[in-house]
């Protein structure tokens, strides 16, 4: 059996859509839906990624305000930066880019962006309220492999997920996310023992380790039918892969996505999406 590719692209742009029409009935009320970025040092995939969501801002008709700080910033330079894009009320949306340079705190950084802002769902706030099925503003590339199973119809009730990350950017929300449809999650990690048994017993697979020297999801370690979302992306052998041999997986797998061409562009468009919640919270607090 070869089964479906899921195409992230074609998905992202039914997002795109659906954003577009939002912002312009935002823009007929008055409110221009503006998504501001930070990106701290010269890291060439994270600028590539910041210019990527700047580009699709403007297909959709979102404004961008860019910040590139320099690599050395303190965290209190870069406090007060995030502290006057909070207060600035033409601001709907804050994205700093991660990761960040050694001397900054994730943490620190993360949580000082207003929970109203916080387009990427990572506040003490957004994260907390993920797991009281409460947020309006979740994770882009959690909420963007939800979108691709919705686009599919695949029923998530009572699947067996293999979740094999669990970082505050996709694991530990991705993990609530599908709970609340009433999969079966299992999060594993680096220390995981018997990863390939776990894998051949799962019905979906979503993976995001980024290493192609510690680990590779090839068609033996996977169950007939499975349903395989690789949400890695990294360079090997000078070619952009995800954690997942495609060709291979694809010929036994139901449901599997490329890499590039499939989460990717759903991260991108759900942020456009969490920009325009963002705006539309603004607008019903007065601000
Ligand atoms: N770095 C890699 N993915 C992301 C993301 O979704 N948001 C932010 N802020 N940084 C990232």
């Amino acid at each position: 059996m070869v089964g479906v590719k899921i195409d992230g692209k074609i998905i992202a742009q039914s997002v795109k859509d659906r954003v577009k029409k939002a912002v312009e009935e935002l823009k007929a009320q008055g409110i221009s839906p503006c998504l501001a970025t930070v990106l701290i040092g010269d890291n060439p995939a994270s600028a590539t990624y910041v210019r990527n969501k700047h580009k699709a801002c403007e297909e959709v008709g979102i404004i961008t305000k860019d910040h590139k700080l320099d690599a050395d910033i303190t965290q209190s330079e870069l406090t007060k930066i995030i502290d006057e894009l909070n207060a600035d009320s033409s601001v709907h949306g804050i994205l700093v880019q991660l990761p960040l340079p050694k001397q900054l705190d994730e943490f620190t950084t993360t949580s000082r962006i207003s929970p109203l802002k916080d387009v990427d769902g990572l506040t003490p706030h957004n994260a907390g309220l993920l797991g009281m099925k409460k947020a309006a503003l979740v994770a882009c590339t959690p909420s963007g492999v939800m979108e691709m199973f919705d686009y599919h119809e695949i029923d998530l009730e009572g699947k067996n997920v293999v979740l094999i990350n669990r970082s505050n950017l996709v694991g530990k929300p991705l993990y609530h996310l599908l709970l609340e449809k009433n999969a079966t999650v299992l999060t594993c990690h680096s220390k995981t023992k018997n990863l390939t048994e776990l894998c051949q017993s799962a019905d979906i697979i979503v993976t995001a380790v980024g290493d192609r020297n510690k680990f590779k999801l090839t068609s033996d370690m996977i169950k007939e039918g499975a349903i395989v979302i690789d949400v890695a992306i990294s360079r090997f052998q000078d070619k952009l892969v995800g954690d997942a041999d495609f060709d291979d997986i694809i010929q036994k797998a139901s449901f599997a996505t490329p890499v590039p061409g499939g989460v990717g562009p759903m991260t991108v468009a759900m942020l456009l999406k969490n920009t325009i919640t963002a705006a539309s919270l603004s607008s019903q607090i007065g601000r």
